[in-house]
């Protein structure tokens, strides 16, 4: 296991020149599962379409597309290229005619939409806990997407990894749609699967708690494998190990790393070996007079693959850890529930910018004009003392911010976009 974390400067530099290398090469594919129903956040469209209340409204889609092409504009100023890092956008019924007319809205957010691949993967039936089929409409069985596990099958119905192939993209990242500070294409997690010969990786985060409801990424009698919360005992997620902590605790983040051969080989040979988990869910369905009734709680079940569950395939598996303040806060509720909800998400990329903000030399005056200082802490509720976003357009990861705002007084709310870059750009660069 390697680990953004705990590794020295120089080797992460390392890594991430890697990346970087192969990014500028076009070799590096990012992938998003995007065929999610999100029935706990309960929208009625796609959650890459939702805005969590940043000060610059921005979706989970545009979000992402800034930081592709700020992650594209890195290598290329390093490598002195102009490569492209395709987006393979797999979605289902429920999501596919919303995305693309989001995006073509949204003038695919000025990336090339010959770059943007959108793909849908297959669906099965819900069923109720008795196990009889349920009815979306008189004449309808309620259908529901394959879970991300779908992937697979999704990629050879529809030729992906051919596509892949024609472009020369050899290195693929895996994610969810829902993690607000994903990194795409993340060259430090590229580059250290790269340089290990891996086949199949998996960002880890420390788990937070014993209950914490995540997977973990562990072995099996050897084999490595995503256990999911619900399949731990309480003992043992509460074992400790030899340093006091959790024995059990590199937490699964859906981001994962995958050759192109071995999604190859998955695809084609292992596929059909994966098994269906069940999945207790909120599945709309008509009344004896014909009613369409959406349930408060689960009343039915849906069958999923997993995307991690091919890790048992790989010949070479590693998992990469990284630190969750940074890289890790998925919208998975709505704001009753008191965790992963867009209040948690908008504070956790608002907490990040302001971060990089102070590292990078800035001060901040807060909304009522008073001066912060470095003693200054979050705010009860979690909130930064001062508001401050920083498009991916100007910074990926928090690299390259000291010439904006080095030795800066900042009010509250500041927003630090290209426009204001440009402002604050030093004359002679
Ligand atoms: P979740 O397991 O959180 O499911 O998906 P969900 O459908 O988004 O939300 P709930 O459970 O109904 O509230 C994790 C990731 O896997 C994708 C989702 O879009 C999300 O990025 N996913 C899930 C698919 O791509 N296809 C699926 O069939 C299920």
């Amino acid at each position: 296991m390697g680990s953004a974390i705990r590794c020295d400067q120089e080797t992460r530099l390392r890594w991430e020149e890697e990346g970087f290398r192969q990014i500028s090469l076009n070799k590096v594919a990012v992938l998003l599962l995007a065929g999610g129903q999100g029935t706990r956040l309960g929208v009625t469209y796609p959650k890459g379409m939702y805005q969590v209340g940043l000060p610059s409204q921005k979706t989970l889609y545009q979000l992402q597309a800034e930081r592709i092409r700020r992650v594209q504009q890195l290598a290329d100023q390093r490598q002195g290229t102009h490569c492209t890092v395709p987006w393979y956008i797999m979605t289902s019924e429920f999501t596919l005619g919303p995305t693309i007319k989001f995006f073509k809205e949204h003038d695919f957010f000025h990336l090339d939409p010959t770059n943007v691949v959108l793909f849908e993967q297959r669906m099965l039936p819900a069923v109720t806990f008795e196990g009889k089929a349920i009815l979306e409409r008189k004449d309808k069985v309620a259908m529901a997407p394959d879970g991300n596990g779908g992937l697979y099958c999704a990629l050879a119905d529809h030729q992906i990894l051919e596509d892949m192939k024609q472009r020369g993209v050899e290195f693929v990242h895996v994610y969810c749609v829902d993690n607000i500070l994903v990194r795409l294409a993340d060259p430090v997690f590229i580059g250290f699967c790269v340089l290990q010969g891996a086949d199949c990786g998996a960002k880890v985060v420390e788990k937070a708690y014993p209950e914490e409801p995540v997977g973990v990424v562990c072995q099996v009698d050897g084999v490595p494998q995503v256990v999911e919360y619900s399949e731990i005992s309480p003992e043992i997620a509460g074992q400790l190990g030899a340093d006091g902590g959790l024995l059990y605790n590199a937490g699964n983040i859906c981001n994962h790393f995958f050759t192109r051969g071995f999604l190859d080989v998955v695809t084609r040979e292992f596929e059909p070996l994966l098994r269906l988990h069940v999945a207790m869910k909120k599945v709309p369905y008509v009344d004896e007079e014909g009613n369409l009734v959406k349930p408060l709680r689960p009343n039915g079940i849906k069958m999923e693959k997993f995307v991690f569950d091919v890790f048992q395939f790989a010949k070479n598996f590693v998992a990469f850890e990284v630190c969750r303040e940074e890289e890790f806060s998925p919208l998975k509720n709505d704001d009753t529930a008191d965790r992963d909800n867009p209040s948690t998400c908008r504070r956790a990329l608002l907490a990040q910018h302001y971060r990089w903000a102070l590292q990078a030399g800035a001060r901040f005056l807060d909304v009522h004009g008073v001066q912060l200082t470095e003693q200054s802490g979050m705010l009860p509720n979690g909130d930064p003392p001062a508001i401050c976003e920083i498009s991916p357009l100007v910074s990926y990861s928090g690299e390259g911010l000291e010439m904006y705002l080095q030795g800066r007084q900042l009010q509250s709310p500041f927003i630090l976009d290209e426009d204001q870059a440009r402002l604050l750009r030093p004359q002679d660069c």
